[in-house]
């Protein structure tokens, strides 16, 4: 058996990896061993997604939780290194750019363990954004690099890395593969069971296309008093100008935020604001599916309202999912609320046509499946 240990913590990547877990489980060769940071902890946060998703309970759970980068990776990498030692996998597989991501791969590199990174190449070209740093310090420490999109894998030739042809690959001599974004796959495969089996809408009263979505999570945005108060102002606007509910699920990092820096009387006081907790991830794409448009600064949630023909209004001032920008079905806040309103009601108008498939065919996970038989075939004694 080659034994692949994946690194999970935080809520995205319990999404991505669900994919190809269910394709490891019913593997004749490859065993999966599921190693969660704990990272993300809440019920809403890490357990929904498990029960919704199919995923495996952890074969570990290293329970770190909460702290400053620093203390949070390096705790991380401390348990990451007992466990690896003890299961002493083929490799590990990392996802997307969180300090669960970055620990998984400092930890293997260290002993010399291939590393598989699903969504790497990505780039905001903002290294004060922490995901920016665990992105390239991943990428270039990964054998094999799981591109989403064709801007990932230039983003990569543009830092020196280069695919090779040579079996088997390794930290030395890469291989770089597009294979489309697993995302994708997971919003496919659930689509229609979210359709079925949510009551989001009816819980929370709204029609079809007819409310706007909101996450914020971004520390950009969250831990900046001046920046959480221009979102909240701009909530308030939209609210009032376009007279729609304006739904806004909250991450317990903002929640938190909002409270700390006094603005949660404001936001209750918005009479079109449906405030409710982190969702379940057929609550989420169901809203995300049946919303008029989305306001968003997570990474994730852009590329769904793109997977839904939704447009979007990205809360940050870039994004390194630039496809949707270059195909016109989004556009960035640049903190600008006068903009804002005038920006907005241009992209409502956007039909749900003309979505070019920038994100693949939703069947990344099998590529990525196939390329990993074929870096075991040639790891054979
Ligand atoms: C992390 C990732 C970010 C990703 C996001 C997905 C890093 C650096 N950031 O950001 O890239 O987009 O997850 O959601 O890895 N908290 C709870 N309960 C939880 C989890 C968090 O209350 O279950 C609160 C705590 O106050 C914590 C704060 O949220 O301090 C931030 O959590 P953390 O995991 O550090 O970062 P995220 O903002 O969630
Ligand atoms: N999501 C969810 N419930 C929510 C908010 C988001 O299930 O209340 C899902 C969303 O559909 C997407 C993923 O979480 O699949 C995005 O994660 P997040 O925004 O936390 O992180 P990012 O993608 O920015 O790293």
């Amino acid at each position: 058996m080659y034994t692949i240990a994946t690194v999970v913590g935080a809520r995205p990547q319990f999404i991505k990896a669900s994919a190809l877990s269910r394709l490891f489980s019913v593997h004749s060769k490859i065993r999966e061993i599921l190693i969660h940071t704990g990272q993300h902890y809440d019920l809403q946060m890490s357990d929904v997604f498990f029960r919704d998703l199919e995923l495996p309970r952890p074969h570990f759970n290293l329970e770190i939780g909460s702290h400053d980068h620093g203390k949070q990776t390096g705790l991380m990498i401390q348990k990451l290194e007992e466990v690896l030692d003890e299961i002493q996998p083929n490799a590990v597989m990392v996802y997307g750019d969180t300090n669960s991501t970055l620990a998984g791969a400092l930890t293997a590199a260290k002993k010399h363990i291939p590393i598989f990174h699903v969504e790497a190449g990505l780039r905001s070209f903002e290294k004060n954004m922490p995901e920016e740093i665990n992105r390239i310090l991943t990428d270039h420490m990964s054998t094999v690099l799981f591109c989403p999109t064709s801007t990932a894998i230039h983003n990569l030739k543009n830092e020196g890395l280069f695919h090779h042809d040579k079996l088997p690959h390794s930290i030395n001599q890469p291989g770089i593969f597009l294979t489309g974004d697993i995302m994708y796959d997971v919003a496919l495969y659930y689509q229609h069971k979210a359709e079925t089996e949510s009551l989001i809408l009816h819980q929370l009263n709204l029609q079809p296309n007819s409310f706007f979505l909101v996450t914020i999570h971004r520390s950009e945005n969250t831990d900046n008093r001046l920046k959480l108060a221009l979102l909240v102002e701009l909530l308030e606007k939209i609210a009032s100008y376009f007279q729609l509910p304006v739904v806004f699920p909250i991450h317990p990092r903002t929640q938190k935020m909002i409270h700390e820096f006094e603005l949660f009387d404001k936001l209750k006081k918005l009479s079109n604001l449906v405030l409710t907790n982190p969702l379940s991830y057929l609550d989420m794409i169901q809203l995300e599916s049946n919303s008029r448009l989305i306001l968003t600064d997570s990474g994730g949630v852009q590329k769904e309202a793109y997977f839904f023909k939704k447009p979007c209004y990205v809360l940050r001032k870039e994004t390194e999912w630039v496809e949707l920008l270059e195909q016109k079905k989004a556009r960035l806040w640049m903190y600008d609320n006068q903009k804002a309103l005038a920006d907005i009601e241009e992209l409502i108008t956007i039909d749900n046509e003309n979505f070019a498939a920038v994100f693949g065919d939703g069947m990344a996970a099998n590529r990525i499946l196939s390329i990993i038989e074929n870096e075991i075939l040639f790891n054979e004694p």
